[in-house]
């Protein structure tokens, strides 16, 4: 018998153990043979694992689950990760078990390696009060997103607005319509039968959510540009994915409407630390550096160096770009939601960015686990218990994403 991973999963296996969905409902008894409709429907559930008779599990994951040793060296790593946060709070304390989990089955933990670095150079100290003049004022030429995206907006903003007109708009894009198509026949989905019409996408996911969608695969593309000498575009891009799925799970326990508005946010939350390393190579080193010999955050290296940080820099970008206001609320308040105007969105993301930071799933560059806002957390009313699933549903959400989006 052993745990296999759902895409693992083949028709004729039998089950060593019942599966139950997220709520406990009983969706398959133990000792049943699997068939293709059992598998639709645990993808459909969320589930990323099944006991099955006779597997050895799954070999292809590296993992250390069954090394006692192993598992006490990535114990005691893991809390050298979480040294600016408090781990007697009940929150950080179940994150902080299941980074230890994930870390010994996954071993996705890649920042040391992906941060490459070099010596501090003084010359390039930047003056941090003008940082965000600079910013503004010297005509740096920002990325321009495509202007598919504000047609998209402007149809969105009509009330008038049918799935049929965002359809059109989202046509005028072939790699666009392939890939949303691609996205809503996933197991990110799982619609049991298949979607083969933008317009009907549309009807199933709303239009303000396909929206989401489609912005959020248009600024992928952002991603490339990352210096290599610095950071791992990779790195950062599965770091911000998982910050993006972690905040729509995350979303849907809460109850919450448009999970998808949530999902771009998280997927957006450091484009801040995105553009400081494309156009601020020099000063990001340096930010880098500092954070690393000092064992500080990252974004206090920032606060002290620029005179402000990644979460203000990407403000003026989405201020820019003139994108939704709720965007700009999760991102910019990421690091300290309860000053947001909308304080639960916002917390939603920054408890997904605590929690990507913890499970070692990828990086944008920051070492260790960020600081909890524990007045947010309090507000927000979520049970530490749900950690668990969300990191199961969120990692075979990545896994399947990741193999979309070919990354
Ligand atoms: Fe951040
Ligand atoms: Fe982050």
């Amino acid at each position: 018998m052993g745990i296999i991973h759902i895409n693992k999963l083949k028709e004729g296996m039998i089950l060593d153990e019942e599966v139950r969905d997220i709520n406990g409902r009983l969706l398959l008894k133990k000792n049943k043979t699997i068939q293709s409709s059992h598998i639709r429907i645990f993808k459909i559930w969320g589930i990323t694992e099944v006991n099955i008779q006779g597997s050895n599990g799954n070999k292809e994951a590296p993992t250390y689950e069954d090394d006692p040793e192993e598992i006490e060296i990535i114990r005691k790593k893991t809390v050298d990760l979480y040294r600016h946060v408090d781990l007697e709070h009940p929150a950080v304390k179940e994150i902080f078990e299941i980074s230890v989990r994930f870390r010994s089955k996954y071993n996705l933990s890649e920042t040391e390696k992906m941060i490459n670095l070099s010596d501090v150079d003084t010359e390039h100290k930047t003056n941090g009060r003008d940082f965000l003049k600079k910013l503004s004022k010297e005509n740096i030429s920002l990325p321009e997103i495509p202007s598919i995206v504000f047609e998209l907006n402007e149809v969105i903003a009509n009330p008038l607005s049918s799935a049929e007109d965002i359809a059109q708009v989202v046509h005028r894009s072939p790699s666009l319509t392939a890939l949303l198509l691609k996205i809503v026949n996933s197991p990110f989905y799982g619609f049991p039968s298949k979607i083969d019409k933008i317009s009907l996408a549309v009807t199933l996911i709303g239009l303000r959510e396909i929206s989401g969608l489609a912005l959020g695969i248009s600024i992928i593309s952002l991603f490339n540009n990352i210096p290599k000498e610095i950071l791992s575009m990779h790195s950062f891009l599965r770091h911000s994915l998982a910050c993006g799925i972690i905040s729509r799970i995350l979303a849907a326990h809460k109850g919450l409407p448009q999970t998808e508005q949530l999902f771009v946010s998280g997927l957006l939350h450091d484009l801040g630390r995105l553009i400081l390393y494309i156009y601020f190579p020099n000063e990001s080193r340096n930010i880098l550096s500092l954070a690393r010999s000092t064992n500080s955050l990252l974004y206090q290296q920032e606060d002290d160096h620029l005179g402000c940080n990644h979460t203000h820099v990407a403000k003026h970008l989405l201020q820019q770009w003139k994108l939704p206001m709720v965007l700009e609320n999760n991102v910019f308040f990421h690091h300290n939601p309860s000053d947001a105007q909308q304080p639960i969105p916002a917390t939603l993301v920054h408890i997904a960015d605590i929690i990507t930071n913890g499970l070692g799933i990828g990086t944008s560059g920051e070492r260790f686990v960020p600081a909890l806002d524990h007045a947010a957390w309090e507000n927000l009313g979520l049970s530490p218990s749900c950690f668990d699933v969300v990191s199961k549903q969120a990692a075979h959400q990545l896994f399947a994403l990741e193999s979309m989006l070919d990354i």
